[in-house]
């Protein structure tokens, strides 16, 4: 039995669900444990490119059950659309495949209006969030107010609660009708998806399944470690992982971080290693850096070493998925970030302080590039001596071996050096 981490070490979108699914090959159970539709995981098959932002990626593989945990938002209609999609490629979804925690909590358009309201009254100070309604979800949970998806089987708790909200979301008395009726239309689908999250996960810890935990966002987006205000509204480390499942941390019995060779940020926040030249449009053309939520154009820029070894230590990273190395296939020099200047001094400690890591400049290291296509490559061998070096450079700088690493969008692309389920 293995319960497997694994999580994002930038600002997301370092292709988790890509490696998620490609590891939900050997997994009986998949974890969704934070977050929202503020996720977008693209996953590649012969069936073709399915974006999934609140189903797990393990929905692609038949015979593995998904579960949405008590530490996730979900907005319904977005799962509605989903599962309607994912039943049009022949794998349809039901009690038997996928359980919600009744523990999860409800977004509704509500929710998504006022954070509309509040990115607008922010102006210049606007976090740049997907506007999915991440945010006053979270806020409400911890005010106690919100509604969660156990609720939804009392009508008259719905009925409540959605009148409070609106009141604290400033939603006309229609607004909030309309979001009760929709709920209350939804129970026919929704509430035969509601079912006992601890025991499922404690039954299979029993049984010697194995458990794949897939994390959002990335650990540069956490709520309490990553650079706050610009951050989600959650925890996204391996930490969370057991809150927002229920697990206790000596569960966990490896983790797996996953790591662009470049790096990208979508949204507003400090991002030291950022090229706002012709290199950061190469990346995000050869890249395809868009938003899987939101189409926004992702920042892109070197990989950084600094923040990367921050995000590593408060996950407990055992290793490294790597991925997007064809991206940076031909490029004459490559280059990696190692410590920061700060005041005209060397810092290689990770400030998380918006304002101050605003202002640090990255050292870099400089990478000759490679010739060749890794896309075609299946196992290291194959690699060009140039990207082999560049792998190893990784290592040197994280302190942490890589397990994979992804050549190219598609599940088969992909060398596995060290098979984590074992
Ligand atoms: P996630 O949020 O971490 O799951 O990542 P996203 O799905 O938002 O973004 C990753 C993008 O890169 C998606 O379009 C993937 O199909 C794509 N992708 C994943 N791995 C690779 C890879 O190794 N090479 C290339 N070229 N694309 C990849
Ligand atoms: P995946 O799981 C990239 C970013 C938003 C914004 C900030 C706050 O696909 O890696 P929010 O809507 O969460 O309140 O927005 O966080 N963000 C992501 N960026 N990938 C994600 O998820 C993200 N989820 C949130 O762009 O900067
Ligand atoms: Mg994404």
């Amino acid at each position: 039995m293995t319960v497997l981490a694994l999580v994002g070490t930038q600002w997301g979108d370092e292709g988790k669900g890509k490696v998620c699914d490609l590891l939900a090959g050997e997994a009986d159970l998949v974890v969704r444990f934070s977050g929202g539709n503020n996720a977008g995981h693209t996953i590649v098959t012969e069936k073709g490119m399915m974006i999934l932002h609140i189903v797990p990626s393990g929905a692609l593989r038949k015979g593995v059950h998904n579960l949405i945990g008590a530490g996730t938002v979900i907005d319904p209609a977005i799962l509605r659309k989903e599962l309607d999609a994912l039943e049009e490629i022949g794998l349809p979804q039901d009690a038997t495949t996928l359980t919600v925690s009744p523990k999860a909590h409800i977004i509704t358009d509500m929710h998504r209006a006022y954070e509309a309201w509040i990115e607008e009254h922010l102006g210049d100070y606007k976090i740049g969030t997907t506007l999915r309604g991440i945010g006053p979800a979270y806020a409400l949970k911890a005010l106690r107010l919100n509604l969660r998806t156990g609720e939804l089987r009392s009508e008259e708790t719905v009925r409540i609660r959605i009148a409070l909200l609106a009141k604290i979301l400033q939603a006309t008395e229609e607004d909030a009708e309309k979001v009760t009726e929709y709920l209350l239309g939804i129970r026919d689908w929704f509430l035969p998806l509601l079912g006992d999250d601890i025991k499922l996960v404690r039954e299979a810890q029993a049984s010697g399944k194995n458990i794949l935990l897939e994390g959002a966002q990335g650990a540069l987006l956490d709520i309490d470690h990553g650079t706050y205000p610009f951050v989600t509204s959650s925890g996204t480390t391996t930490a969370t992982a057991c809150t927002g499942l229920g697990i206790p941390p000596s569960a966990i019995t490896t983790s797996i971080g996953v790591l662009k060779a470049y790096c990208t940020r979508v949204g507003e926040g400090p991002f030291p290693t950022e090229l706002s030249d012709e290199m950061g449009d190469l990346l995000r053309e050869r890249g395809k850096e868009y938003g899987a939520t939101t189409r926004r154009p992702r920042r892109c820029g070197w990989f950084d070493g600094v923040a990367t070894a921050h995000t590593i230590a408060i996950n407990g990273l055992d290793s490294l998925a790597v991925t997007k190395l064809d991206v940076l296939d031909g490029l004459e020099q490559i280059m990696l970030c190692t410590a920061y200047e700060l005041d005209g001094r060397k810092i290689e400690h990770f400030p998380t302080e918006a304002e101050v890591l605003s202002n640090v400049k990255p050292i870099y290291e400089e990478m000759p590039g490679w010739k060749g296509n890794t896309t075609e490559a299946r196992n290291y061998e194959e690699l060009p001596e140039g990207a082999k070096r560049y792998l190893k450079r990784i290592e040197e700088i994280t302190g942490v071996k890589i397990a994979l690493i992804s050549v190219g969008s598609h599940r088969d692309e992909t060398i596995l050096i060290d098979n984590p389920w074992i």
